[in-house]
């Protein structure tokens, strides 16, 4: 005995195959608000010499054309992120994250080692 009368059946189907037909339809939008992940310019560390007292911005998305620091394509390249501002108490040479995945920011750490880091590809820089 069938639970569905065949109106019923074919209701049912025909309301499935237009809610189906809307979603593929429907244009598609970015949910998620997690910021976007940093694209990778170097898989080696930026040695720079730092001058005490100086402001400097350490590039955090990846997408600046004056590694290992910022040049302000975040607004437009990398919504969400924000380069690290940070004033070194004395002049100091010290080796800048180059892959952006450290975890001891703005300084490698040796991350860009790890197996993620040297099989992902490297980011080409474009001027769009
Ligand atoms: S360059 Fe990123 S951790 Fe070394």
């Amino acid at each position: 005995m069938n639970m569905l009368s065949k109106v019923e059946a074919s209701w049912i189907s025909g309301t499935l195959r237009t809610l189906w037909i809307t979603a593929m339809a429907a244009p598609k939008v970015h949910l998620s608000t997690l910021p976007p992940e940093p694209v990778i310019p170097s898989k080696k560390p930026f040695k720079v010499e730092l001058v005490g007292g100086k402001r400097y911005s350490w590039c955090a998305c990846g997408h600046s054309k004056k590694q290992p620091l910022c040049d302000g394509a975040h607004k437009t390249k990398a919504q969400g992120l924000s380069p690290l501002r940070f004033v070194p108490e004395k002049d100091a040479t010290v080796w800048l994250c180059g892959c952006k995945y450290t975890n001891n920011p703005p300084y490698c750490d040796g991350t860009h080692k790890q197996d993620f880091i040297v099989s992902a590809p490297l980011h080409e820089q474009s001027d769009s």
